[in-house]
Protein backbone atom coordinates (compact mmCIF):
# COMPACT_ATOMS: atom_id res chain seq x y z
CA UNK A 1 0.00 0.00 0.00
CA UNK A 2 0.98 3.26 -0.33
CA UNK A 3 0.19 5.38 2.60
CA UNK A 4 0.25 8.91 3.86
CA UNK A 5 0.62 9.35 7.46
CA UNK A 6 -0.34 12.73 8.84
CA UNK A 7 0.96 13.53 12.47
CA UNK A 8 0.52 16.15 14.36
CA UNK A 9 3.00 18.68 15.71
CA UNK A 10 2.69 17.33 19.52
CA UNK A 11 4.26 14.48 17.82
CA UNK A 12 7.75 15.76 17.45
CA UNK A 13 7.35 18.91 19.30
CA UNK A 14 5.24 18.28 22.74
CA UNK A 15 4.72 20.51 25.38
CA UNK A 16 6.76 19.24 27.76
CA UNK A 17 9.42 19.48 24.70
CA UNK A 18 11.13 16.72 22.54
CA UNK A 19 12.34 13.31 23.52
CA UNK A 20 15.10 11.71 21.25
CA UNK A 21 13.63 8.35 22.38
CA UNK A 22 10.41 8.84 21.77
CA UNK A 23 11.24 10.28 18.44
CA UNK A 24 13.06 6.86 17.64
CA UNK A 25 10.45 5.22 18.19
CA UNK A 26 8.04 6.92 16.11
CA UNK A 27 11.67 6.73 13.28
CA UNK A 28 11.94 2.70 13.82
CA UNK A 29 7.79 2.39 13.28
CA UNK A 30 7.70 4.08 9.81
CA UNK A 31 11.28 1.91 8.91
CA UNK A 32 9.24 -1.23 10.00
CA UNK A 33 6.12 -0.41 7.86
CA UNK A 34 8.88 0.58 4.99
CA UNK A 35 10.33 -3.30 5.44
CA UNK A 36 6.99 -4.56 5.07
CA UNK A 37 6.58 -3.57 1.64
CA UNK A 38 4.79 -0.30 1.79
CA UNK A 39 4.81 3.23 0.62
CA UNK A 40 5.37 5.54 3.17
CA UNK A 41 5.34 9.66 3.14
CA UNK A 42 4.81 11.49 6.21
CA UNK A 43 3.49 14.86 6.73
CA UNK A 44 4.45 16.74 10.31
CA UNK A 45 2.40 19.78 12.00
CA UNK A 46 3.97 22.51 13.71
CA UNK A 47 3.07 21.65 17.32
CA UNK A 48 4.22 23.98 20.31
CA UNK A 49 7.20 25.43 18.33
CA UNK A 50 4.89 26.78 15.48
CA UNK A 51 2.20 28.24 18.11
CA UNK A 52 5.58 29.79 20.36
CA UNK A 53 6.43 31.69 17.22
CA UNK A 54 3.23 32.22 15.82
CA UNK A 55 2.45 33.72 19.29
CA UNK A 56 5.88 36.62 19.25
CA UNK A 57 5.43 37.06 15.68
CA UNK A 58 1.45 38.30 16.71
CA UNK A 59 2.71 40.33 19.64
CA UNK A 60 5.49 42.19 17.36
CA UNK A 61 2.70 42.92 14.54
CA UNK A 62 3.06 40.53 12.38
CA UNK A 63 0.16 39.17 10.12
CA UNK A 64 -1.73 35.78 10.21
CA UNK A 65 -0.30 35.31 6.63
CA UNK A 66 3.73 36.19 7.85
CA UNK A 67 2.60 34.22 11.35
CA UNK A 68 1.69 31.20 8.63
CA UNK A 69 4.84 31.84 7.27
CA UNK A 70 6.75 30.88 10.67
CA UNK A 71 3.96 27.85 11.64
CA UNK A 72 5.29 26.26 8.05
CA UNK A 73 9.30 26.91 8.99
CA UNK A 74 8.39 25.31 12.52
CA UNK A 75 6.46 22.85 10.73
CA UNK A 76 9.77 21.75 8.16
CA UNK A 77 11.93 22.09 11.14
CA UNK A 78 10.09 19.15 12.48
CA UNK A 79 10.16 17.45 9.37
CA UNK A 80 13.86 17.90 9.63
CA UNK A 81 14.13 16.18 13.32
CA UNK A 82 11.98 13.21 12.11
CA UNK A 83 14.07 12.65 9.07
CA UNK A 84 17.38 12.83 11.16
CA UNK A 85 15.90 9.98 13.17
CA UNK A 86 14.91 8.07 9.68
CA UNK A 87 18.63 8.38 8.66
CA UNK A 88 19.03 6.84 5.50
CA UNK A 89 14.90 5.48 5.00
CA UNK A 90 14.59 9.33 4.09
CA UNK A 91 16.39 12.34 2.49
CA UNK A 92 18.40 14.97 3.84
CA UNK A 93 15.90 17.50 2.37
CA UNK A 94 12.14 18.85 3.40
CA UNK A 95 10.22 18.77 -0.04
CA UNK A 96 8.34 21.74 -0.37
CA UNK A 97 6.02 20.88 -3.11
CA UNK A 98 4.35 17.15 -3.96
CA UNK A 99 6.30 17.10 -6.77
CA UNK A 100 9.31 17.00 -4.71
CA UNK A 101 7.58 14.47 -2.14
CA UNK A 102 6.69 12.00 -5.11
CA UNK A 103 10.27 12.13 -6.37
CA UNK A 104 11.81 10.90 -2.56
CA UNK A 105 9.09 8.21 -2.88
CA UNK A 106 9.96 7.11 -6.40
CA UNK A 107 13.48 6.64 -5.13
CA UNK A 108 12.66 4.48 -2.63
CA UNK A 109 13.07 6.98 -0.01
CA UNK A 110 10.30 8.25 3.12
CA UNK A 111 9.25 11.56 2.08
CA UNK A 112 8.50 14.25 5.27
CA UNK A 113 7.16 17.30 4.77
CA UNK A 114 5.50 19.75 6.64
CA UNK A 115 3.63 22.87 5.49
CA UNK A 116 3.77 24.46 2.21
CA UNK A 117 1.13 28.19 1.86
CA UNK A 118 0.10 30.07 4.01
CA UNK A 119 -3.43 30.03 5.13
CA UNK A 120 -4.34 25.75 5.81
CA UNK A 121 -2.54 23.24 8.00
CA UNK A 122 -0.96 20.61 7.90
CA UNK A 123 -4.03 18.54 7.44
CA UNK A 124 -4.77 20.01 4.14
CA UNK A 125 -0.96 19.83 2.97
CA UNK A 126 -1.69 15.72 3.99
CA UNK A 127 -4.98 15.09 2.09
CA UNK A 128 -3.67 17.01 -1.11
CA UNK A 129 -0.29 14.63 -0.69
CA UNK A 130 -2.45 11.59 -0.70
CA UNK A 131 -4.39 13.05 -3.80
CA UNK A 132 -1.04 13.67 -5.88
CA UNK A 133 0.43 10.77 -5.28
CA UNK A 134 -2.65 8.61 -5.64
CA UNK A 135 -2.24 7.20 -1.90
CA UNK A 136 -4.53 4.26 -1.28
CA UNK A 137 -4.53 5.05 2.53
CA UNK A 138 -4.01 8.52 4.40
CA UNK A 139 -3.48 7.92 7.80
CA UNK A 140 -4.61 10.93 10.48
CA UNK A 141 -2.71 10.35 13.82
CA UNK A 142 -3.96 12.50 16.54
CA UNK A 143 -4.50 12.50 20.22
CA UNK A 144 -7.56 11.36 20.49
CA UNK A 145 -8.55 7.76 18.93
CA UNK A 146 -10.89 8.71 16.73
CA UNK A 147 -13.66 11.28 15.14
CA UNK A 148 -16.55 11.85 17.93
CA UNK A 149 -19.54 13.80 17.61
CA UNK A 150 -18.34 16.15 19.72
CA UNK A 151 -14.74 17.12 21.38
CA UNK A 152 -13.87 14.10 23.58
CA UNK A 153 -11.64 15.96 26.08
CA UNK A 154 -14.31 18.64 26.75
CA UNK A 155 -17.53 16.43 26.40
CA UNK A 156 -17.96 12.78 28.79
CA UNK A 157 -20.84 12.10 26.73
CA UNK A 158 -19.18 12.56 23.16
CA UNK A 159 -19.82 9.54 20.89
CA UNK A 160 -17.13 7.66 18.59
CA UNK A 161 -17.66 6.65 15.33
CA UNK A 162 -16.35 3.61 14.03
CA UNK A 163 -17.00 4.15 10.49
CA UNK A 164 -18.44 7.41 8.87
CA UNK A 165 -19.16 8.78 5.02
CA UNK A 166 -16.49 11.33 3.80
CA UNK A 167 -19.93 13.44 3.37
CA UNK A 168 -20.61 13.36 7.20
CA UNK A 169 -17.11 14.07 7.88
CA UNK A 170 -17.45 17.19 5.57
CA UNK A 171 -20.46 18.21 7.69
CA UNK A 172 -19.39 17.33 10.52
CA UNK A 173 -15.88 19.35 10.11
CA UNK A 174 -18.21 22.60 8.71
CA UNK A 175 -20.29 22.56 11.78
CA UNK A 176 -18.01 21.93 14.31
CA UNK A 177 -15.59 24.75 12.52
CA UNK A 178 -18.57 26.88 12.72
CA UNK A 179 -18.42 26.93 16.73
CA UNK A 180 -16.49 29.27 18.84
CA UNK A 181 -13.44 27.02 20.67
CA UNK A 182 -14.28 24.13 19.19
CA UNK A 183 -11.96 21.75 17.36
CA UNK A 184 -12.42 19.01 14.82
CA UNK A 185 -10.51 15.82 14.53
CA UNK A 186 -9.71 17.41 10.66
CA UNK A 187 -10.02 20.98 9.34
CA UNK A 188 -12.67 21.49 6.79
CA UNK A 189 -10.07 22.41 4.12
CA UNK A 190 -8.73 18.39 4.61
CA UNK A 191 -12.32 17.15 4.26
CA UNK A 192 -13.27 18.77 1.34
CA UNK A 193 -9.76 17.48 -0.20
CA UNK A 194 -10.86 14.21 0.83
CA UNK A 195 -14.06 14.15 -0.50
CA UNK A 196 -13.22 15.21 -4.08
CA UNK A 197 -9.47 13.00 -4.06
CA UNK A 198 -12.32 10.00 -2.86
CA UNK A 199 -9.63 8.98 0.13
CA UNK A 200 -9.83 5.96 2.23
CA UNK A 201 -8.96 7.64 5.74
CA UNK A 202 -8.26 6.19 9.25
CA UNK A 203 -8.71 8.64 11.98
CA UNK A 204 -6.20 6.55 14.55
CA UNK A 205 -4.44 8.16 17.99
CA UNK A 206 -1.24 9.05 16.75
CA UNK A 207 0.80 6.42 19.03
CA UNK A 208 3.39 4.43 16.81
CA UNK A 209 1.64 1.23 18.31
CA UNK A 210 -1.65 2.53 16.63
CA UNK A 211 0.31 3.51 13.21
CA UNK A 212 1.83 0.28 12.69
CA UNK A 213 -1.67 -1.62 13.61
CA UNK A 214 -3.27 0.79 11.00
CA UNK A 215 -0.12 -0.49 8.54
CA UNK A 216 -1.92 -3.98 9.30
CA UNK A 217 -5.34 -3.14 8.63
CA UNK A 218 -5.98 -3.03 12.31
CA UNK A 219 -7.74 0.31 12.55
CA UNK A 220 -8.43 1.10 15.91
CA UNK A 221 -10.51 4.25 15.39
CA UNK A 222 -12.84 5.53 12.68
CA UNK A 223 -13.03 4.62 8.76
CA UNK A 224 -13.57 7.42 7.03
CA UNK A 225 -15.00 6.02 3.33
CA UNK A 226 -17.43 6.21 0.06
P1 LIG B 1 -0.18 22.75 11.88
O1 LIG B 1 -0.62 21.99 10.72
O2 LIG B 1 0.68 22.09 12.88
O3 LIG B 1 -1.45 23.39 12.54
O4 LIG B 1 0.55 24.06 11.39
P2 LIG B 1 -2.30 23.00 13.81
O5 LIG B 1 -3.73 22.94 13.40
O6 LIG B 1 -1.91 23.93 14.89
O7 LIG B 1 -1.89 21.49 14.09
P3 LIG B 1 -1.32 20.65 15.33
O8 LIG B 1 -1.72 21.36 16.60
O9 LIG B 1 0.17 20.56 15.13
O10 LIG B 1 -1.99 19.33 15.13
C1 LIG B 1 0.95 25.09 12.31
C2 LIG B 1 0.65 26.43 11.71
O11 LIG B 1 1.48 26.66 10.55
C3 LIG B 1 0.76 27.35 9.55
C4 LIG B 1 -0.61 27.67 10.14
O12 LIG B 1 -0.52 28.94 10.78
C5 LIG B 1 -0.78 26.57 11.20
O13 LIG B 1 -1.66 26.95 12.22
N1 LIG B 1 0.69 26.52 8.32
C6 LIG B 1 0.97 25.18 8.34
C7 LIG B 1 0.36 27.11 7.10
O14 LIG B 1 0.07 28.30 7.03
N2 LIG B 1 0.37 26.35 5.95
C8 LIG B 1 0.67 25.02 5.97
O15 LIG B 1 0.68 24.39 4.89
C9 LIG B 1 0.96 24.42 7.21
Amino acid sequence: MRIVFDLGGSVVMPKEGADPEKIKKYANTFKKIKDDGHEVAIVVGGGKTARDYIEIGRKLGANESFCDELGIMATRMNAMILITALEDYSIKKVPTSFEEAELILNLGKIPVMGGTHPAHTTDAVAASLAEFINADLLVIGTNVDGVYNKDPNKYSDAEKYKKMSVKELVELSLSSSLKAGSSSVVDPLAAKIIERAKLKVAVVRGTPEELLNVSKGIINGTIIEG
